[in-house]
Protein backbone atom coordinates (compact mmCIF):
# COMPACT_ATOMS: atom_id res chain seq x y z
CA UNK A 1 0.00 0.00 0.00
CA UNK A 2 1.06 3.16 -0.99
CA UNK A 3 -0.53 6.22 1.74
CA UNK A 4 -0.45 9.67 0.31
CA UNK A 5 -0.52 10.61 3.65
CA UNK A 6 0.99 9.51 7.20
CA UNK A 7 -0.88 9.55 10.26
CA UNK A 8 1.34 11.49 12.74
CA UNK A 9 2.67 9.14 15.64
CA UNK A 10 0.80 9.07 18.31
CA UNK A 11 0.36 11.75 21.10
CA UNK A 12 2.75 9.90 23.94
CA UNK A 13 4.32 8.17 21.53
CA UNK A 14 7.01 6.43 23.81
CA UNK A 15 10.37 7.19 21.86
CA UNK A 16 12.70 5.43 23.85
CA UNK A 17 15.72 3.61 24.09
CA UNK A 18 17.18 0.38 25.71
CA UNK A 19 19.64 -1.60 27.12
CA UNK A 20 20.25 -4.96 29.51
CA UNK A 21 21.93 -5.11 32.83
CA UNK A 22 25.12 -7.66 31.83
CA UNK A 23 25.76 -5.31 28.79
CA UNK A 24 26.20 -2.02 30.76
CA UNK A 25 26.40 -1.79 34.45
CA UNK A 26 29.52 -3.77 35.20
CA UNK A 27 30.17 -3.94 38.96
CA UNK A 28 29.31 -7.77 38.16
CA UNK A 29 30.32 -8.75 42.29
CA UNK A 30 29.85 -5.46 43.88
CA UNK A 31 27.33 -4.94 46.56
CA UNK A 32 26.19 -8.14 47.28
CA UNK A 33 25.69 -9.20 43.76
CA UNK A 34 25.95 -13.27 42.92
CA UNK A 35 27.75 -14.60 40.02
CA UNK A 36 25.19 -14.98 37.07
CA UNK A 37 25.44 -17.13 34.14
CA UNK A 38 27.43 -15.04 32.13
CA UNK A 39 29.77 -14.09 34.38
CA UNK A 40 31.01 -17.57 34.34
CA UNK A 41 30.88 -18.41 30.69
CA UNK A 42 32.78 -15.49 29.46
CA UNK A 43 35.93 -16.77 31.59
CA UNK A 44 35.27 -20.04 29.68
CA UNK A 45 38.30 -19.52 26.49
CA UNK A 46 37.36 -18.62 23.55
CA UNK A 47 33.41 -18.22 24.33
CA UNK A 48 33.51 -14.50 23.28
CA UNK A 49 35.05 -11.80 21.09
CA UNK A 50 39.07 -11.17 22.08
CA UNK A 51 37.73 -12.75 25.84
CA UNK A 52 35.33 -9.70 26.55
CA UNK A 53 33.25 -9.82 29.79
CA UNK A 54 30.63 -7.70 31.49
CA UNK A 55 32.70 -7.09 34.59
CA UNK A 56 32.96 -3.42 34.35
CA UNK A 57 31.06 -3.29 30.55
CA UNK A 58 30.49 0.63 30.19
CA UNK A 59 30.25 0.93 34.16
CA UNK A 60 26.91 2.30 33.89
CA UNK A 61 26.03 0.89 37.72
CA UNK A 62 28.19 4.17 38.93
CA UNK A 63 27.69 6.58 36.29
CA UNK A 64 23.88 5.85 35.45
CA UNK A 65 23.26 9.55 37.00
CA UNK A 66 24.90 10.73 34.24
CA UNK A 67 23.68 8.32 31.46
CA UNK A 68 19.74 9.40 32.48
CA UNK A 69 21.29 13.34 32.29
CA UNK A 70 22.56 12.29 28.86
CA UNK A 71 19.07 10.75 28.21
CA UNK A 72 16.94 13.60 29.70
CA UNK A 73 19.21 16.71 27.69
CA UNK A 74 18.17 14.55 24.42
CA UNK A 75 14.70 14.57 25.65
CA UNK A 76 14.13 10.94 25.86
CA UNK A 77 10.70 9.44 26.62
CA UNK A 78 11.31 6.28 27.81
CA UNK A 79 14.33 3.94 28.80
CA UNK A 80 14.20 0.08 28.89
CA UNK A 81 16.83 -1.90 31.02
CA UNK A 82 16.76 -4.90 32.86
CA UNK A 83 17.25 -5.76 36.42
CA UNK A 84 19.71 -8.48 37.05
CA UNK A 85 18.13 -10.94 38.85
CA UNK A 86 21.54 -11.85 40.98
CA UNK A 87 21.69 -8.67 42.24
CA UNK A 88 18.28 -8.98 43.81
CA UNK A 89 18.61 -12.62 44.75
CA UNK A 90 22.23 -13.52 45.14
CA UNK A 91 21.55 -16.98 44.55
CA UNK A 92 18.42 -16.52 42.60
CA UNK A 93 16.01 -17.01 45.45
CA UNK A 94 15.88 -16.97 49.28
CA UNK A 95 16.99 -13.71 51.04
CA UNK A 96 16.53 -10.70 49.14
CA UNK A 97 19.99 -8.07 48.47
CA UNK A 98 18.88 -5.09 49.92
CA UNK A 99 21.53 -3.02 47.94
CA UNK A 100 20.65 -4.64 44.99
CA UNK A 101 16.94 -3.25 45.35
CA UNK A 102 18.22 0.32 46.08
CA UNK A 103 20.13 0.11 43.00
CA UNK A 104 17.31 0.00 40.84
CA UNK A 105 15.16 2.48 42.98
CA UNK A 106 17.84 5.05 42.29
CA UNK A 107 17.89 3.86 38.92
CA UNK A 108 14.23 4.34 38.52
CA UNK A 109 13.67 7.59 40.59
CA UNK A 110 15.93 9.07 38.52
CA UNK A 111 14.66 8.54 35.24
CA UNK A 112 10.93 9.70 37.03
CA UNK A 113 12.45 12.88 38.11
CA UNK A 114 13.65 13.38 34.11
CA UNK A 115 10.02 12.46 33.41
CA UNK A 116 11.70 9.30 31.22
CA UNK A 117 9.18 6.49 31.45
CA UNK A 118 11.17 3.54 32.39
CA UNK A 119 10.34 0.36 31.11
CA UNK A 120 11.34 -2.26 33.27
CA UNK A 121 12.83 -6.25 31.49
CA UNK A 122 12.97 -8.96 34.31
CA UNK A 123 14.78 -11.15 32.50
CA UNK A 124 17.64 -10.28 29.86
CA UNK A 125 19.78 -13.66 29.30
CA UNK A 126 21.53 -13.29 33.10
CA UNK A 127 20.74 -16.39 35.29
CA UNK A 128 21.84 -16.87 38.68
CA UNK A 129 24.34 -19.37 38.30
CA UNK A 130 22.99 -21.03 41.55
CA UNK A 131 20.37 -22.12 39.87
CA UNK A 132 21.94 -23.18 36.83
CA UNK A 133 24.31 -25.45 39.60
CA UNK A 134 21.00 -26.72 41.83
CA UNK A 135 19.13 -27.71 38.97
CA UNK A 136 19.94 -26.90 35.65
CA UNK A 137 18.04 -23.58 35.40
CA UNK A 138 15.55 -23.57 32.40
CA UNK A 139 16.16 -27.05 31.87
CA UNK A 140 13.78 -27.78 35.32
CA UNK A 141 10.29 -26.96 36.30
CA UNK A 142 11.49 -25.78 39.39
CA UNK A 143 12.53 -22.08 37.70
CA UNK A 144 8.72 -21.35 37.47
CA UNK A 145 8.07 -20.97 41.34
CA UNK A 146 11.98 -19.25 41.11
CA UNK A 147 10.94 -16.75 38.13
CA UNK A 148 7.77 -15.86 39.26
CA UNK A 149 8.85 -15.02 43.24
CA UNK A 150 11.72 -12.91 41.62
CA UNK A 151 8.81 -11.32 39.30
CA UNK A 152 6.62 -10.72 42.46
CA UNK A 153 9.71 -9.39 44.23
CA UNK A 154 10.09 -6.33 41.52
CA UNK A 155 6.62 -5.84 41.02
CA UNK A 156 6.03 -4.79 45.01
CA UNK A 157 9.08 -2.76 44.89
CA UNK A 158 9.01 -1.36 41.58
CA UNK A 159 5.14 -1.48 40.93
CA UNK A 160 4.56 1.78 41.99
CA UNK A 161 6.41 4.00 39.51
CA UNK A 162 7.30 1.51 37.05
CA UNK A 163 4.33 1.25 34.35
CA UNK A 164 5.35 -0.97 31.33
CA UNK A 165 7.41 -4.26 31.90
CA UNK A 166 9.00 -6.19 29.69
CA UNK A 167 9.32 -10.22 30.95
CA UNK A 168 11.84 -12.25 29.11
CA UNK A 169 14.09 -10.80 26.73
CA UNK A 170 13.97 -12.87 23.46
CA UNK A 171 12.88 -16.22 25.09
CA UNK A 172 13.72 -17.56 21.15
CA UNK A 173 17.45 -16.31 21.26
CA UNK A 174 18.81 -17.06 24.96
CA UNK A 175 16.98 -20.93 24.18
CA UNK A 176 18.51 -21.40 20.69
CA UNK A 177 22.12 -19.64 21.06
CA UNK A 178 21.91 -21.60 24.51
CA UNK A 179 20.89 -24.97 23.96
CA UNK A 180 20.81 -25.67 19.79
CA UNK A 181 24.17 -23.60 19.15
CA UNK A 182 26.29 -23.86 22.51
CA UNK A 183 27.04 -19.86 22.05
CA UNK A 184 25.43 -18.49 25.22
CA UNK A 185 25.67 -20.16 28.41
CA UNK A 186 25.45 -23.18 29.50
CA UNK A 187 26.58 -23.81 25.99
CA UNK A 188 24.35 -26.83 24.62
CA UNK A 189 23.31 -28.80 21.73
CA UNK A 190 20.67 -30.44 22.60
CA UNK A 191 17.61 -30.34 20.10
CA UNK A 192 14.97 -32.57 22.88
CA UNK A 193 16.07 -30.72 25.77
CA UNK A 194 15.64 -27.10 23.76
CA UNK A 195 12.04 -27.45 23.01
CA UNK A 196 11.89 -28.68 27.10
CA UNK A 197 13.66 -25.64 28.14
CA UNK A 198 11.02 -23.42 26.27
CA UNK A 199 8.09 -24.96 27.48
CA UNK A 200 9.71 -24.01 31.28
CA UNK A 201 10.36 -20.62 29.80
CA UNK A 202 6.46 -20.19 28.47
CA UNK A 203 5.08 -21.51 31.96
CA UNK A 204 7.27 -18.68 33.87
CA UNK A 205 6.37 -16.34 31.29
CA UNK A 206 2.45 -16.97 31.72
CA UNK A 207 2.83 -17.44 35.51
CA UNK A 208 5.11 -14.32 36.37
CA UNK A 209 2.42 -12.53 33.55
CA UNK A 210 -0.88 -14.00 35.88
CA UNK A 211 0.64 -12.78 38.84
CA UNK A 212 1.39 -9.03 37.62
CA UNK A 213 -2.14 -8.60 37.32
CA UNK A 214 -2.45 -8.51 41.32
CA UNK A 215 0.37 -6.47 41.92
CA UNK A 216 0.15 -3.93 38.95
CA UNK A 217 -3.11 -3.80 37.94
CA UNK A 218 -2.78 -0.54 35.74
CA UNK A 219 0.42 -1.66 34.16
CA UNK A 220 1.50 -3.04 31.57
CA UNK A 221 3.21 -6.01 30.20
CA UNK A 222 4.80 -8.17 27.81
CA UNK A 223 7.54 -10.34 26.28
CA UNK A 224 10.23 -8.94 23.77
CA UNK A 225 10.23 -11.34 20.98
CA UNK A 226 13.12 -11.22 18.60
CA UNK A 227 11.08 -11.64 15.54
CA UNK A 228 12.97 -12.12 12.00
CA UNK A 229 10.20 -11.79 9.16
CA UNK A 230 10.34 -14.75 7.08
CA UNK A 231 10.46 -14.32 3.05
CA UNK A 232 10.25 -16.73 0.53
CA UNK A 233 13.28 -16.76 -1.96
CA UNK A 234 11.39 -17.41 -5.16
CA UNK A 235 7.98 -17.87 -5.99
CA UNK A 236 8.26 -21.43 -6.66
CA UNK A 237 5.49 -23.14 -3.94
CA UNK A 238 8.15 -25.28 -2.56
CA UNK A 239 10.17 -22.50 -1.31
CA UNK A 240 6.89 -20.30 -0.24
CA UNK A 241 6.35 -23.47 1.89
CA UNK A 242 9.87 -23.47 3.43
CA UNK A 243 8.97 -19.74 4.51
CA UNK A 244 5.70 -20.44 6.15
CA UNK A 245 7.56 -23.66 7.93
CA UNK A 246 10.55 -21.12 9.30
CA UNK A 247 6.84 -18.31 10.42
CA UNK A 248 5.65 -21.86 12.28
CA UNK A 249 8.97 -22.49 13.50
CA UNK A 250 11.06 -19.62 14.26
CA UNK A 251 8.21 -17.34 15.34
CA UNK A 252 4.30 -18.84 15.94
CA UNK A 253 6.34 -21.41 18.03
CA UNK A 254 6.84 -18.80 20.82
CA UNK A 255 4.60 -15.85 19.57
CA UNK A 256 1.14 -17.86 19.29
CA UNK A 257 1.71 -19.65 23.03
CA UNK A 258 2.26 -15.90 24.27
CA UNK A 259 -0.82 -14.99 23.07
CA UNK A 260 -2.97 -17.73 22.94
CA UNK A 261 -1.31 -20.32 25.08
CA UNK A 262 -1.09 -22.54 21.85
CA UNK A 263 1.25 -24.32 19.79
CA UNK A 264 0.83 -24.19 16.49
CA UNK A 265 -0.75 -27.17 14.99
CA UNK A 266 1.92 -28.10 11.99
CA UNK A 267 5.35 -27.94 13.81
CA UNK A 268 4.15 -29.61 17.45
CA UNK A 269 2.99 -32.68 15.13
CA UNK A 270 6.24 -32.66 13.14
CA UNK A 271 7.89 -32.87 16.41
CA UNK A 272 5.79 -34.97 18.04
CA UNK A 273 6.61 -37.57 15.22
CA UNK A 274 10.28 -36.92 15.70
CA UNK A 275 9.93 -37.44 19.54
CA UNK A 276 11.41 -33.41 20.18
CA UNK A 277 7.99 -32.13 21.43
CA UNK A 278 8.13 -31.07 25.37
CA UNK A 279 6.66 -32.69 28.15
CA UNK A 280 3.03 -30.49 28.23
CA UNK A 281 1.66 -32.05 32.06
CA UNK A 282 -1.63 -31.39 33.11
CA UNK A 283 -2.76 -27.61 33.91
CA UNK A 284 -0.10 -26.16 31.80
CA UNK A 285 -2.57 -25.21 29.19
CA UNK A 286 -4.32 -23.48 31.63
CA UNK A 287 -1.59 -21.78 32.94
CA UNK A 288 -0.29 -20.78 29.21
CA UNK A 289 -3.82 -19.31 28.82
CA UNK A 290 -3.57 -17.32 32.25
CA UNK A 291 -0.74 -15.23 31.54
CA UNK A 292 -1.67 -13.10 28.27
CA UNK A 293 0.33 -10.30 27.68
CA UNK A 294 -0.78 -6.47 27.22
CA UNK A 295 1.41 -6.33 24.33
CA UNK A 296 3.75 -7.94 21.97
CA UNK A 297 7.21 -6.51 22.39
CA UNK A 298 9.31 -6.63 19.44
CA UNK A 299 13.10 -6.77 18.46
CA UNK A 300 13.49 -6.60 15.61
CA UNK A 301 17.06 -6.33 13.34
CA UNK A 302 16.19 -8.45 9.86
CA UNK A 303 14.32 -10.15 8.04
CA UNK A 304 15.51 -13.57 6.47
CA UNK A 305 15.15 -15.27 3.14
CA UNK A 306 14.15 -19.41 2.58
CA UNK A 307 14.41 -21.62 -0.02
CA UNK A 308 13.41 -25.21 -0.03
CA UNK A 309 15.57 -27.54 1.55
CA UNK A 310 15.73 -31.52 1.16
CA UNK A 311 15.96 -34.21 3.41
CA UNK A 312 19.48 -34.59 2.87
CA UNK A 313 19.93 -30.63 2.66
CA UNK A 314 21.79 -27.99 4.89
CA UNK A 315 21.97 -27.93 8.70
CA UNK A 316 23.63 -25.25 10.53
CA UNK A 317 25.76 -22.85 9.19
CA UNK A 318 27.74 -20.43 11.46
CA UNK A 319 27.33 -16.70 12.61
CA UNK A 320 29.51 -13.86 11.63
CA UNK A 321 31.19 -12.95 15.24
CA UNK A 322 34.01 -11.00 13.86
CA UNK A 323 33.23 -7.80 11.84
CA UNK A 324 34.11 -9.86 8.80
CA UNK A 325 31.69 -8.94 5.81
CA UNK A 326 30.89 -11.90 3.85
CA UNK A 327 31.97 -14.61 6.99
CA UNK A 328 28.48 -15.97 7.75
CA UNK A 329 26.90 -19.03 6.54
CA UNK A 330 23.55 -20.05 5.56
CA UNK A 331 21.97 -22.82 7.88
CA UNK A 332 18.74 -25.17 7.40
CA UNK A 333 17.05 -27.95 8.87
CA UNK A 334 17.04 -30.42 6.33
CA UNK A 335 13.59 -31.23 5.15
CA UNK A 336 12.21 -27.76 6.71
CA UNK A 337 14.02 -24.81 5.55
CA UNK A 338 17.49 -23.19 4.51
CA UNK A 339 18.49 -19.75 4.49
CA UNK A 340 19.55 -18.15 1.58
CA UNK A 341 21.34 -14.71 1.14
CA UNK A 342 18.91 -12.51 -0.26
CA UNK A 343 20.26 -10.12 -3.38
CA UNK A 344 17.87 -7.11 -2.92
CA UNK A 345 19.07 -6.14 0.60
CA UNK A 346 22.49 -4.41 1.80
CA UNK A 347 23.95 -6.03 4.74
CA UNK A 348 26.35 -5.22 7.34
CA UNK A 349 29.70 -5.94 8.52
CA UNK A 350 28.42 -8.38 10.50
CA UNK A 351 25.98 -9.94 7.55
CA UNK A 352 22.76 -8.66 9.26
CA UNK A 353 20.17 -7.26 6.26
CA UNK A 354 18.89 -4.38 6.45
CA UNK A 355 15.36 -3.93 5.71
CA UNK A 356 12.78 -1.79 6.88
CA UNK A 357 10.17 -2.61 4.55
CA UNK A 358 10.47 -5.87 6.68
CA UNK A 359 9.52 -4.11 9.84
CA UNK A 360 6.51 -2.59 8.34
CA UNK A 361 5.77 -6.31 7.20
CA UNK A 362 6.37 -7.68 10.98
CA UNK A 363 4.35 -5.18 12.77
CA UNK A 364 1.51 -6.07 10.09
CA UNK A 365 2.00 -10.11 10.27
CA UNK A 366 1.55 -9.45 14.37
CA UNK A 367 -1.14 -7.53 14.32
CA UNK A 368 -3.49 -9.28 11.99
CA UNK A 369 -2.63 -12.46 13.61
CA UNK A 370 -2.54 -11.72 17.44
CA UNK A 371 -4.55 -8.67 17.46
CA UNK A 372 -1.93 -7.00 20.56
CA UNK A 373 -0.62 -3.58 20.91
CA UNK A 374 3.06 -3.57 19.72
CA UNK A 375 6.10 -2.16 21.44
CA UNK A 376 8.82 -2.45 19.65
CA UNK A 377 11.42 -3.23 21.98
CA UNK A 378 14.27 -3.17 19.97
CA UNK A 379 15.89 -1.69 16.92
CA UNK A 380 19.50 -0.67 16.07
CA UNK A 381 22.68 -0.33 13.51
CA UNK A 382 25.67 -2.59 15.33
CA UNK A 383 28.61 -1.00 13.48
CA UNK A 384 32.21 0.09 13.57
CA UNK A 385 32.21 3.75 14.96
CA UNK A 386 35.40 6.18 14.55
CA UNK A 387 36.00 8.29 17.11
CA UNK A 388 37.29 11.25 15.06
CA UNK A 389 38.94 14.43 16.68
CA UNK A 390 37.68 16.53 18.99
CA UNK A 391 35.01 13.98 19.90
CA UNK A 392 33.04 13.85 17.15
CA UNK A 393 30.88 10.46 15.82
CA UNK A 394 30.20 10.86 12.58
CA UNK A 395 27.54 8.47 12.14
CA UNK A 396 25.24 8.78 9.13
CA UNK A 397 24.71 5.09 8.84
CA UNK A 398 23.36 4.87 11.79
CA UNK A 399 21.06 8.45 11.10
CA UNK A 400 20.24 6.38 8.01
CA UNK A 401 18.95 3.48 9.06
CA UNK A 402 17.04 4.81 12.21
CA UNK A 403 15.28 6.69 9.85
CA UNK A 404 14.45 4.00 7.33
CA UNK A 405 12.83 1.99 10.28
CA UNK A 406 11.23 4.52 11.65
CA UNK A 407 9.40 5.66 8.57
CA UNK A 408 8.48 1.99 8.14
CA UNK A 409 7.02 2.66 11.90
CA UNK A 410 4.94 5.38 10.45
CA UNK A 411 3.67 3.56 7.53
CA UNK A 412 2.49 0.88 9.56
CA UNK A 413 0.48 3.33 12.49
CA UNK A 414 -1.12 4.46 9.10
CA UNK A 415 -1.55 0.56 8.13
CA UNK A 416 -3.49 0.44 11.23
CA UNK A 417 -1.28 -1.14 13.49
CA UNK A 418 -1.58 -0.02 17.55
CA UNK A 419 1.94 1.15 18.54
CA UNK A 420 2.94 1.88 21.93
CA UNK A 421 6.38 2.89 21.57
CA UNK A 422 10.12 2.60 19.97
CA UNK A 423 12.98 1.91 21.88
CA UNK A 424 16.43 1.90 20.17
CA UNK A 425 19.18 -0.17 20.81
CA UNK A 426 20.82 1.32 22.13
CA UNK A 427 21.26 4.57 24.33
CA UNK A 428 25.08 3.97 24.73
CA UNK A 429 27.47 1.88 23.27
CA UNK A 430 27.27 -1.05 25.52
CA UNK A 431 28.86 -4.93 25.47
CA UNK A 432 27.99 -7.18 22.52
CA UNK A 433 27.49 -10.67 23.60
CA UNK A 434 29.64 -12.41 21.48
CA UNK A 435 30.95 -9.20 19.87
CA UNK A 436 33.11 -7.38 22.48
CA UNK A 437 33.12 -3.47 22.16
CA UNK A 438 33.53 -2.93 18.72
CA UNK A 439 30.23 -3.58 17.54
CA UNK A 440 28.56 -0.22 18.74
CA UNK A 441 25.00 0.93 18.79
CA UNK A 442 24.86 3.69 20.68
CA UNK A 443 23.64 7.32 20.44
CA UNK A 444 26.23 7.98 22.98
CA UNK A 445 30.42 6.38 22.53
CA UNK A 446 31.32 4.81 25.09
CA UNK A 447 35.28 4.77 25.18
CA UNK A 448 35.70 1.29 26.13
CA UNK A 449 37.31 -1.53 24.20
CA UNK A 450 38.27 -5.10 24.13
CA UNK A 451 41.90 -4.52 25.35
CA UNK A 452 43.42 -2.37 27.74
CA UNK A 453 42.47 0.12 30.27
CA UNK A 454 40.12 3.50 29.17
CA UNK A 455 38.27 5.94 30.78
CA UNK A 456 34.87 5.15 29.74
CA UNK A 457 33.83 8.91 28.84
CA UNK A 458 31.04 9.35 27.20
CA UNK A 459 30.85 11.53 23.95
CA UNK A 460 27.95 12.07 21.90
CA UNK A 461 27.30 10.81 18.37
CA UNK A 462 25.75 12.80 15.22
CA UNK A 463 22.80 10.34 16.06
CA UNK A 464 22.03 11.98 19.50
CA UNK A 465 21.43 15.21 18.01
CA UNK A 466 19.47 14.02 15.26
CA UNK A 467 16.84 11.62 17.64
CA UNK A 468 16.70 14.76 19.89
CA UNK A 469 15.03 16.53 16.99
CA UNK A 470 12.97 13.43 16.40
CA UNK A 471 11.55 13.20 19.49
CA UNK A 472 11.06 17.18 19.79
CA UNK A 473 8.75 16.79 17.03
CA UNK A 474 7.17 13.98 17.38
CA UNK A 475 8.28 12.25 14.23
CA UNK A 476 7.05 15.08 11.94
CA UNK A 477 10.80 15.59 9.98
CA UNK A 478 11.17 12.29 9.23
C1 LIG B 1 19.34 -8.61 20.81
C2 LIG B 1 19.58 -8.60 22.29
O1 LIG B 1 19.35 -9.92 20.39
O2 LIG B 1 20.24 -8.03 19.97
C3 LIG B 1 20.62 -7.61 22.75
O3 LIG B 1 18.40 -8.46 23.02
C4 LIG B 1 21.76 -7.61 21.76
O4 LIG B 1 21.01 -7.92 24.05
C5 LIG B 1 21.22 -7.12 20.43
O5 LIG B 1 22.88 -6.87 22.14
C6 LIG B 1 22.26 -6.99 19.35
O6 LIG B 1 22.97 -8.17 19.19
P1 LIG B 1 24.52 -8.18 19.01
O7 LIG B 1 24.89 -9.61 18.87
O8 LIG B 1 24.82 -7.41 17.78
O9 LIG B 1 25.08 -7.54 20.22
Amino acid sequence: MLHENLKPFPAGFLWGSASAAYQVEGAWDEDGKGPSNWDLFVRVSGKTFKGTTGDVAVDHYHRFKEDVRLMAEMGLKAYRFSVAWARIFPKGKGEVNEKGIEFYNHLINELVKNKIEPILTIYHWDLPQALQDEYGGWESRQIVEDFTNYAVTLYKHFGDRVKYWVSLNEQNIFTDLGYRMALHPPGVTNEKLFYQVNHHANLANASAIKEFRKYVPNGKIGPSFAYSPAYAASPKPEDILSAENAEEFNSHWWMDVYAWGEYPEAALSYLESKDLAPKIEAGDVDLLKAGKPDFMGVNYYQTTTYEHNPLNGVGQGTFNTTGKKGTSHDTGVPGIFKTIKNGNLERTNWDWNIDPVGLRIGLRRITSRYHLPILISENGLGEYDKLEAGDVVNDDYRIDYLKSHLSAVQEAITDGVEMLGYCTWSFTDLLSWLNGFQKRYGFVYVNQHEEGEHDLRRVKKKSYFWYKEVIEKNGENL
